[in-house]
């Protein structure tokens, strides 16, 4: 297995990764993606959107990547989005308190502040670096904080999921979506959180990309159209009681494994999503989140997990994260954040209501009495705080005290109720997805290194060589190269040194097919193609190349255009 170091050096040297600010000494958790890595990483983000939008019509939105404050203080990353955190107290170099103890339990992640004490205590954890005392373990929010406008009363923060973005859209893309569920948003974008201590090159950054979907659906009904089609497939869990099972997707729902079909549906989703750019399914598997591991906003959650050299790593979470955020944004915001089911036919239902008693309410409130009681009348009773209703009348506040109002029971006929949706939340490191599909592509053959990329995702696809830069070969090949160029491949033309130091330099970055252009070509018109991987060459006419190439890269069957020699 290749490990990290032989992925980020390939990255440097051929262009696909560069660590930021390199010439100021870097910063740990940042990266540039090269020429290399932006191809790559634009090719698996225009296959995940295509999945999402042309496969379920899912609709997509770009927002803003800072936010006020009040944003973050109703989804909860103000109070609750923070890792623990020990320091040394020599060096003072910060650690991530569970990973400081990862070899000592095998879910550090899920411990309290007090167990991390107690493993670092019992075990004379010191510190790495220095040998130092460790200190207390301590919160960290993961934030960046900033200011939007000049000072420092107008507090922000760059968003640490793109998710917020779309749960405060929620009523515009409700409306968007003709005031229908399911409604299923995506976004791809930047993330930002401030990591304690990151070392795991691209797996852990403080700045990120997402690829976040947030799905609302019915809270009474979690069931998926096309659940059927997939329902005989498999997928490989490991429970939150540590059971490893494989297990057809419709098992995993009937079992009650995994609690719902929206959920078991992107997981499968996921797993053909990232088999799909190259991650190799043998080493994947989805681990449910134990209780006080998940985050602050889900009720369950699945990792997709990726083996990599760093063990077995969170690529994907897909977390039902129930109403946390739209209740949360409704009560911060004051906007109703609601769906409404019609009935197919108008129901009687029986609803507690405030009932006003008006002989009371007169003589207190006087030529405003009428106006307070309509108001209490509309008023939910579940807004009844210690006994009294709070109701706004001509933009003046009455606390209405509960000797003034009865709750009854009431029947009416309604046409329909409206619940707040529940989200189901795909949500993608972009980043580590790039980096496992590197190390899982990543193959060495006699010395030579070939990233056996799906054609999909590879940067290049096409190598175009003349075997010599002379007598006209080297005209022929360019002209290959701008007919395959114009007919949207990319290619690379490479007329410098031997023709298996080229194959070799196009192997190394995951070029899937090779032509050269040779003496034969100016006899009989036709060229070779090499593939990648088993390295096999064939013949084909020069004029039929954008067609075979089209044709190669689709994984189609090129028999018919091959000659026979
Ligand atoms: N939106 C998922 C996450 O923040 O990890």
């Amino acid at each position: 297995m290749a490990d990290a170091q032989d992925i980020l050096s390939l990255c440097k040297r051929r262009g696909f990764l560069y660590p930021s600010y390199e010439i100021y000494g870097g910063v740990a958790g940042m990266y540039d993606y090269g020429p290399l890595g932006t191809a790559l990483k634009n090719n698996i983000i225009e296959i995940w959107r295509r999945l999402y939008t042309l496969g379920e019509g899912f609709i997509e939105i770009d927002s803003e990547t800072i936010g006020p404050e009040m944003v973050f203080k109703a989804s909860g990353h103000v109070d609750e989005f923070a890792d623990k955190m020990v320091k040394c107290k020599a060096c003072e170099e910060p650690y991530r308190a569970d990973h400081i103890v990862s070899d000592l339990h095998p879910n550090a992640g899920a411990l309290s502040e007090r167990e991390i004490e107690e493993l670092i205590r019992k075990n004379n954890v010191v510190c790495p670096a220095c040998g130092g005392e460790l200190s207390n373990v301590e919160e960290f929010n993961l934030m960046f904080k900033t200011t939007i406008g000049p000072g420092s009363g107008r507090v922000g923060y760059m968003r640490p999921e793109t998710a917020q973005g779309i749960f405060v859209n929620f009523p515009n893309l409700y409306r968007y979506n003709r005031e229908k569920l399911p409604l299923g948003v995506i976004q791809v974008g930047r993330g930002y959180r401030n990591e304690i201590s990151p070392r795991q090159g691209m797996i852990r950054l403080r700045e990120f990309n997402m690829m976040e979907c947030e799905l609302f659906v019915d809270p009474e009904d979690k069931t998926w159209p096309r659940f059927g089609d997939v329902a005989g497939d498999a997928i490989r869990l490991l429970t939150n009681d540590g059971q490893e099972m494989e297990v057809t997707v419709g098992d995993a729902v009937e079992k009650g494994v995994i609690c719902n079909q929206v959920l078991a549906y992107f997981m499968w989703f996921t797993q053909e999503f990232l088999k799909a750019v190259g991650i190799d399914g043998e080493k994947l598997r989805f681990r449910q989140h134990e209780k006080d591991e998940m985050a602050h906003y889900a009720m369950d959650c699945w990792d997709a997990e990726c083996l990599l050299s760093y063990g077995w790593t969170e690529i994907v979470g897909i977390a039902d994260r129930g109403c946390w955020d739209l209740s949360r944004h409704a009560t911060f915001s004051g906007v109703e954040m609601s769906s409404f089911k019609r009935f197919d036919e108008p129901q009687e239902i029986e609803r507690d209501k405030i009932k006003p008693q008006y002989d009371k309410l007169g003589p207190m409130y006087k030529g405003k009495a009428g106006k307070i009681g309509k108001a209490m009348e509309e008023a939910d009773p579940e807004n009844v705080v210690d006994g009294s209703i709070t109701v706004e009348v001509d933009g003046e506040r009455f606390t209405i005290s509960s000797d003034c109002f009865d709750v009854v029971k009431v029947k009416e006929k309604v046409s329909g109720v409206r619940r707040v949706p529940h989200v189901i939340e795909p949500s993608h490191g972009l980043d580590r997805i790039i980096y496992s599909v590197l190390e899982h592509s990543y193959t060495q053959r006699e010395d030579q290194t070939v990233l056996r990329l799906p054609s999909a995702v590879a940067p290049i696809k096409v190598g175009v060589f003349p075997l010599m830069a002379r007598d006209g070969l080297d005209d022929l090949a360019a002209e290959i190269d701008q007919e395959l160029r114009f007919g949207g491949i990319e290619t690379y033309y490479d007329e410098s040194g031997s023709i298996g130091r080229r194959y070799a330099r196009m192997d190394e970055i995951g070029t899937p097919w090779c032509i050269t252009v040779d003496y034969r070509t100016k006899e009989d018109g036709t060229v070779t193609l090499r593939e990648r991987d088993s390295t096999s060459q064939v013949r084909v006419r020069f004029h039929d190349v954008l067609k075979v190439v089209q044709t190669a890269l689709c994984g189609a069957d090129l028999s018919e255009f091959v000659i026979n020699e």
